[in-house]
């Protein structure tokens, strides 16, 4: 993504060894970027949602165990650094992926080599993101040129996204919106409804802002526009993100989610996921009952911030003292609502024989 002609990815090493990332809470007001240098900076980082969005949740998680081991690169150093680590979010599957992979390169090292390796770990799960998310954009632009080729030239392509799920929540490129970003590069005329997202408003504050800066054109709507759209023909597909999906393809994504998928069923409104193979929780049949969904503070619920006139940023309640609040962050959608999985292998139905089909070796 470039930012002000600089290309930019959302988490890089510096050469000192530290980590610079993008403080998401600070967008759409300002850009800014902040240094990692603690596993406990790294878990701060996660938690208090300075980065967000699974895949990028998972590269921070990665270098966050680099960090950890320049500090203490002892068996048990690694074992805290990856327990303190998972316990920063519970549903993106990606951050137990990460740290899966990272501490299953370390363990057989001598603590000598492994902040080293570590790092190596991480920059190359960066690298992997990149690609894999190119090529999810590749598969999910085909499905949009199909759309624009169905409408004729001159109709734009209306593809309604819920949540972040673009350059910001990924290391480059997104998953929901690769297949935009794609699309767009290749000339395909489109339009993207971008769902706000209460309660934390990554659509209208983070969406907005990269599709904005990016010349995409794009409309920010309420949570509740997108059934009346659908209704009326004014979205030709859905591409969301997912935190995990199972191997039978239930797919957890920000809570509001499947209330898309429920009124896109009802419209024939194809309704598209892009998922990276490290989102697939291969171990999980049943999204509703096994995915663990995280409660947040109530706070994002009871309170907006956002830029006064005269660029402060402040903070306000909107509900009334006592009333009680309750903060699910994501909802589960049953496969059946899903049309198909936007993987970087291809695109299948979200069944488990759709993503074997794509992932034989997982059989
Ligand atoms: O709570 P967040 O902002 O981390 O949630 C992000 C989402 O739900 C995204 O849609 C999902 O992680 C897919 S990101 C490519």
């Amino acid at each position: 993504m470039r930012i002000d002609g600089t290309a930019y990815r959302t988490i890089w090493a510096e050469e000192d060894g530290s980590v610079a990332i993008i403080d998401q809470t600070r967008l759409p007001h300002d850009f800014a970027v902040v240094r990692l240098g603690s596993l406990e900076e790294a878990a701060h980082a996660i938690r208090a949602m300075l980065v967000r969005g699974a895949p990028l949740i998972g590269a921070t998680a990665a270098h966050g165990v680099a960090l950890a081991m320049r500090a203490d690169p002892s068996d048990s150093g690694l074992e805290r650094a990856c327990a303190v680590l998972l316990a920063t979010r519970p549903t993106a599957v990606n951050l137990r992926w990460a740290l899966e992979r990272v501490s299953g390169r370390l363990a057989a090292l001598p603590a000598v080599e492994r902040a080293g390796a570590a790092a190596a770990a991480a920059a190359a799960i960066g690298d992997e993101d990149v690609a894999i998310n190119r090529a999810i954009g590749e598969h999910g632009a085909a499905l949009i040129r199909a759309v624009a080729e169905r409408k004729g030239a001159g109709e734009p392509v209306n593809v309604l996204t819920h949540c972040n799920a673009g350059w910001l929540a990924t290391v480059d490129w997104g998953t929901a919106l690769a297949p935009v970003y794609v699309a767009f590069e290749q000339g395909i005329r489109l339009h993207v409804w971008v769902d706000e997202t209460r309660p934390r408003n990554q659509g209208a504050s983070l969406t907005a802002w990269e599709l904005n800066r990016h010349g995409v054109p794009h409309t920010v709507i309420a949570d509740n526009v997108g059934g009346h759209l659908m209704q009326h023909g004014r979205v030709d597909l859905c591409i969301v993100g997912t935190d995990r999906t199972t191997a039978t393809g239930d797919v957890c994504n920000k809570i509001g989610t499947y209330l898309k998928a429920l009124a896109a069923a009802d419209n024939g409104v194809p309704f598209y996921v892009g998922l990276p193979s490290p989102t697939i929780d291969w171990g999980m049949s049943d999204g509703v009952r096994q995915i663990p969904i995280e409660e947040r503070d109530g706070r994002e619920v009871t309170d907006l911030t956002g830029r006064t006139a005269d660029g402060r940023i402040e903070t306000v309640r909107v509900t009334p003292e006592g009333s009680p609040v309750a903060n699910f962050g994501f909802d589960v959608t049953p496969a059946r609502l899903v049309t198909g999985l936007i993987t970087e292998r291809g695109v299948c139905p979200a069944t488990r024989e759709g993503l074997l089909g794509l992932f034989p070796e997982r059989r």
